[in-house]
């Protein structure tokens, strides 16, 4: 038992020092927190804090947004959104297009979210087999047009840079690292104020989001309300 333990420690202080030295740890912790906030807000911790985890080419993120859209429009100074990418490694071009939206919100902000929606309107385009025959360089080059509409033309060149630099692939990877930091793994994931929303966000629609958020703002300084803690509990 001893022994074990004591290979567990050296097995421990080796993967410490393992990850010293590979170099990944050089761009964690990130210089901001993850996530892009929904219409340039401000996060306030007043507010109920929704975060989601999306994949932009997962059928059920693409799902998911318009109810959770709406519900943000309904609820809007009352309610924070943040939103992380978890570029899934089972879907195929996951990670450039989660790097597509990284460079663009670098580049205009108010960008983000309407790109996000283009890659739910286009993700078949993305994955499967009609992509089996593409090249990297022709599918970021589909994805640099597509992201240059959404952002402005003048951003083209700024954008096909964008997948040169280094560094929005070490913010992509910290999008992911984040991700799995805290025991995401799949996606939609939904969190309010820090907990996880239970019933697999999936299939969270508009009646969903009232029934959860309701009680948190209408009642919002007499904390121990009944009904949003039964949904929790
Ligand atoms: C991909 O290429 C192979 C071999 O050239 C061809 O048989 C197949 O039909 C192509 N698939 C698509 C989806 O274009
Ligand atoms: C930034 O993106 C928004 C949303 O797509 C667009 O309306 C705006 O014109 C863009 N800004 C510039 C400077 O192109
Ligand atoms: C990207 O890098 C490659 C190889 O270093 C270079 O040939 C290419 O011109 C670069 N493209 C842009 C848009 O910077």
């Amino acid at each position: 038992m001893k022994m074990l333990q004591v290979a567990i420690v050296q097995l421990a202080a080796l993967q410490v020092f393992v990850i010293f030295l590979s170099g990944g740890a050089d761009y964690i912790p990130p210089s901001r927190l993850d996530g892009f906030v929904y219409q340039n807000g401000y996060l306030d911790l007043d507010t109920v804090l929704i975060e989601a985890f999306y994949d932009p080419v997962c059928p059920y993120s693409r799902d998911s947004w318009p109810p959770l859209k709406q519900a943000l429009h309904h609820y809007s100074s009352r309610v924070s959104f943040l939103l992380h990418l978890l570029p899934l490694p089972y879907h195929d071009n996951a990670f450039v297009a989660t790097r597509a939206l990284h460079i663009v919100n670098t580049l205009n902000a108010s960008a983000t979210f309407p790109l996000l929606e283009w890659f739910f309107k286009h993700q078949e385009k993305f994955y499967g087999a009609q992509t089996r025959n593409l090249s990297r360089a022709s599918i970021v080059d589909e994805i640099v047009k597509s992201a240059t509409e959404a952002a402005g033309s003048s951003y083209y060149n700024a954008i096909k840079h964008g997948f040169n630099d280094t560094k929005t692939d070490y913010q992509t990877r910290v999008s992911f690292k984040y991700a799995a930091s805290r025991g995401v793994y799949g996606t939609p994931s939904f969190y309010v104020n820090g907990f996880l929303l239970p019933d697999t966000g999936a299939t969270a629609d508009y009646k969903t989001w009232r029934k959860v958020i309701d009680p948190l703002v209408g009642v919002k300084k007499s904390i121990q309300n009944e009904e949003s803690l039964r949904f929790f509990l």
